[in-house]
């Protein structure tokens, strides 16, 4: 059992993510300025966990994808009520603090007064950079001898910090800042394990008061998304407890963008709502593995690994290494064949590439690496109506790693149905 701190744990994200932690036989220290949502969550949890968990571990050990924890084990969850925007506060949630392996920094705000920024009352300018940019390195600097050796760091960030948003004050500003400040911790401290996630749009509270708001208009989002849709909360928590995971350690360093692939589109088209509903996050994986590379379990050509093999009613995923065995310069080529060899077929499944890391020093085949890159998103962009996906991982090829492994059936199965377009870089 691992002990997760978590923040912004009273609704959308964080209360989804309360609750995949809790499922996944954690302890979860949540954290919240809003006390009654929160000794709510925190009973409900309780009851769950002395009543209702027998069924859901039960599920678990069907799909393989949660652990085998105790139907009967209790776990005792912590509530602390805090105000993250008072540094005071961050410190002394020290006070008492169990040993922590990892803390999801996900409570955010976004800026409601739709003023420009030069208009901006400087309390509500302060407040929002308060939680959303300063309060991670707070937290971390307050538990940091609270923390097990490779504790992992995660960092909810947003697409927003990729693309600017106006009229929402400081928020984009505040997210880019989150990611650079989360890349920049994992060059100082790689004792740690640290990590950001960009989510889309989620249908959270979050998002519903900008609707109701009419500040955000969900068809529009939506027409962006080459998904089709909004992400269920349930699909950001399942990112976010991968990350928070030591399967996770490989993307140290990097961000995980789940979002629908609206931050690899480029197009001027619109897309319509997708007709095609997500699977269950927790949806076997009915994964195929076509080609070889020895960090994979087993890797015989188009051969299924085990378990998942039988389950007929998988979510169909194909991880394809063939990229690994071409030559520099030949990138390009061989993730359009792979492409070719998988692309077809319609409804939710994915197609996982090896891509090799690139080689900074070979000038002569940059062009032809990020060409393939391209592709990737270009391939995701006109799949996504069909509910298919496509990312790559990035590898060295030359010395397979099997803790790799992990990384590699999360995005290829359900829980990662939201994420495409995506090559991830590990280290
Ligand atoms: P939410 O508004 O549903 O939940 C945020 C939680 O943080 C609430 O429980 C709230 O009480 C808590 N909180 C707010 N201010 C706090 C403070 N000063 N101290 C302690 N807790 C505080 O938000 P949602 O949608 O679940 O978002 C979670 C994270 O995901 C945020 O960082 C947000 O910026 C980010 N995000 C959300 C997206 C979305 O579409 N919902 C898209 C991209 C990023």
């Amino acid at each position: 059992m691992e002990t997760v701190l978590l923040t912004g744990a009273a609704s959308g994200i964080g209360r989804a993510t309360a609750w995949r932690l809790a499922r996944l036989g954690h302890r979860c220290v949540l954290v919240d300025r809003n006390a009654e949502a929160l000794e709510g969550l925190l009973a409900e949890l309780r009851a769950q966990a002395t009543g209702g968990d027998v069924l859901d571990a039960r599920a678990s050990r069907v799909s393989g994808s949660l652990p085998d924890a105790p139907a009967t084990a209790k776990v005792e969850h912590l509530a602390r009520v805090a105000d993250l925007t008072d540094p005071g506060q961050i410190n002394a949630l020290a006070d008492d603090m169990p040993p922590l392996d990892a803390i999801i920094n996900n409570a955010g705000m976004t800026d409601a007064s739709n003023l420009p920024v030069v208009e901006q009352a400087e309390r509500d300018w302060q407040r929002l950079l308060d939680l959303n940019l300063h309060a991670p390195p707070r937290l971390l600097r307050a538990l940091q001898g609270r923390l097990t050796p490779h504790a992992r760091i995660v960092n909810v960030a947003s697409g927003a910090g990729l693309h600017a948003i106006p009229l929402r004050g400081a928020y984009s500003p505040s997210k880019a800042g989150l990611i650079a400040l989360t890349q920049a911790l994992a060059r100082a401290r790689p004792d740690l394990r640290v990590s950001v996630l960009c989510p889309g749009f989620v249908q959270t509270e979050l998002v519903d008061g900008l609707i109701a708001s009419g500040r955000l208009d969900p068809t529009r989002a939506v027409a962006k998304t080459p998904l089709g849709r909004l992400a269920r909360p349930e699909e950001l928590a399942c990112a976010l407890a991968f990350l928070a995971s030591p399967g996770a350690a490989p993307l140290s360093g990097s961000r995980l963008s789940v979002d629908g692939g609206s931050s690899v589109f480029g197009g001027s088209q619109a897309y319509a709502p997708n007709a095609i509903a997500p699977v269950p996050c927790d949806t076997p994986l009915a994964l195929t593995v076509h080609g070889h590379w020895p960090g994979l379990p087993d890797t015989d050509t188009a051969t299924e690994t085990e378990t998942e093999t039988k389950m007929r009613d998988g979510y169909p995923a194909v991880i394809d290494t063939t990229v690994l065995d071409s030559r520099p310069g030949g990138r390009l080529a061989a993730t359009l064949a792979a492409a070719r060899r998988h692309g077809m077929s319609d409804g939710p499944g994915s197609l996982t590439l090896l891509l090799p890391r690139i080689d900074q020093a070979d000038w002569e085949h940059a062009g032809d690496d990020a060409a393939a890159r391209m592709l990737i998103a270009t391939l995701a962009c006109e799949w996504g109506p069909r509910a298919r996906r496509i990312n790559a991982v990035e590898v060295a090829s030359s010395h397979p790693d099997p803790a790799l492994w992990p990384l590699l059936r999360f995005v290829a199965g359900a829980q990662a149905q939201y994420l495409t377009g995506q090559t991830l870089c590990t280290r």
